[in-house]
């Protein structure tokens, strides 16, 4: 596991990373890019600054790690997320009930068009109860992901 610490000022986003994230920049970059996760993070830390949030990350291999995560944010001051599961989008509805239950909006993004690729990555388990999907935009999956959550929390400070 492997914490971002907090950047910015204000409402607390907390961005999540599943399972083989922590190789970007250096895993199947045709599909996930070359900007490796201290510089998705570093984008995400300014756009934050922009939007008058806070930002900090997790990324984890292990879906025990991202469901306590999701389970101790709001009573730690969360007030939404970002969420990319990685393979667990697809597979777990562990992850899936950890988002309904955090009681925050979370807003799943992918960096790849999940709907383009191998037939198994169109399944979606967790995203039926994400406050919203953005997919296949590359980083700016996370960047769209870190403005819609800004929106969700305008609407309902
Ligand atoms: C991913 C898409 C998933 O299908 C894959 O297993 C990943 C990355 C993406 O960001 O495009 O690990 O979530």
């Amino acid at each position: 596991m492997r914490s971002f610490p907090r950047a910015g000022e204000g409402p607390l986003v907390l961005v999540l990373h599943g399972p083989n994230l922590g190789a970007l920049g250096r895993r199947d970059p045709g599909h996930y890019g070359s900007l490796d996760l201290d510089q998705l993070m570093g984008r995400l830390a300014k756009l934050a600054g922009e939007l008058g949030l806070a930002v900090e990350g997790v990324q984890s291999d292990a879906e025990a790690d991202l469901v306590s995560a999701l389970l101790e944010a709001a009573g730690r001051g969360v007030a939404a997320a970002v969420c990319n599961p990685g393979a667990l989008a697809h597979t777990s509805y562990a992850l899936r009930d950890a988002v309904e239950a955090a009681g925050i909006p979370v807003v799943e993004v992918h960096l790849s068009n999940v709907h383009a690729r191998e037939r198994w990555r169109h399944h979606l388990a967790v995203a039926p109860v994400a406050a919203g999907v953005i997919a296949g935009l590359g980083p700016a999956s996370y960047e769209l992901g870190l403005r819609a959550a800004a929106g969700l929390l305008a609407r309902h400070p």
